[in-house]
């Protein structure tokens, strides 16, 4: 499927939301920084060496996705700063949705001995922080992220209490484009019982020129520096 094939099925009302999704929001990065709360220095560690775990979700190849756009800049803030970053790519993984067969108990192994439970829970569990990233699809993650997150499911209360940020990218750019994404996250973060160090919510960036060419990349970098 081309990336643009989303807004094309939609009609003239995807045509109206692609023209206000194309230009306004990289132009008016400054306007929309406003909504992002960058830490102050040092506030998120305390000044101490964080490890960190970056999930992103995009099928798209790396160097076109928008939301690995955003990871990336992210992730040279926070290694400036000392952390260290772990990137798990949920899209090319060996990745299995939750089957709910309570075989973990919640507190235990996964029936699955994929990417998830091999690599990606071992990194979680001793993480200090963990990053969402994610397209927007159909207003919510992607399937690619909700599978992780699904997942948390087998060691739920171990994964309570880290720090967690979410970073999203959207062709549209009205004001309530992220409204859904992040009334589910706050949800999540309450239950996780997690310390929210904050959102980027890229909107109007449906192309990897539109978001270089807005202010979340510079966002995004400015959060992991100053974690
Ligand atoms: C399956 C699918 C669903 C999408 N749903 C939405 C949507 O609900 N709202 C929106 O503004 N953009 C939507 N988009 C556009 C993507 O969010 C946008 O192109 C984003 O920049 C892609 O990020 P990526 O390059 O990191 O994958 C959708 C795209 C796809 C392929």
């Amino acid at each position: 499927m081309k990336r643009r094939e989303f807004l094309k099925i939609g009609g003239m009302g995807a045509i109206t939301l692609f023209l206000s999704g194309c230009g306004l929001a990289a132009l008016s990065g400054t306007e929309q920084a406003s909504a992002v709360t960058i830490p102050e220095k040092g506030s998120v560690s305390g000044g101490k060496a964080m490890k960190i775990v970056v999930i992103t979700s995009s099928p798209h190849p790396k160097n076109e996705s928008t939301s690995c756009y955003l990871a990336d800049r992210f992730t040279e803030g926070a290694k400036s700063a000392g952390h260290e970053v772990f990137t798990f790519d949920a899209a090319n993984s060996d990745t299995h949705p939750c089957r709910g067969c309570d075989k973990c108990g919640m507190d235990g192994e996964c029936i699955f001995k994929d990417d998830i439970e091999n690599t990606l829970m071992p990194k979680m569990l001793e993480a200090d922080m963990l990053v969402l990233v994610t397209p927007l699809y159909y207003y919510g993650m992607s399937a690619q992220l909700k599978i992780i997150v699904d997942r948390f499911y087998s060691r739920t209360s171990r994964l309570h209490g880290k720090k967690s940020l979410l970073m999203a990218t959207a062709y549209n750019s009205a004001d309530w484009t992220m409204e859904a994404l992040a009334s589910h996250y706050e949800t999540l973060v309450r239950y996780m019982e997690w310390d929210n160090v904050g959102t980027v919510f890229a909107i109007g960036c449906g192309s990897r020129s539109l978001v270089e060419r807005s202010d979340f990349g510079n966002q995004a970098q400015k959060i992991g520096e100053n974690l």
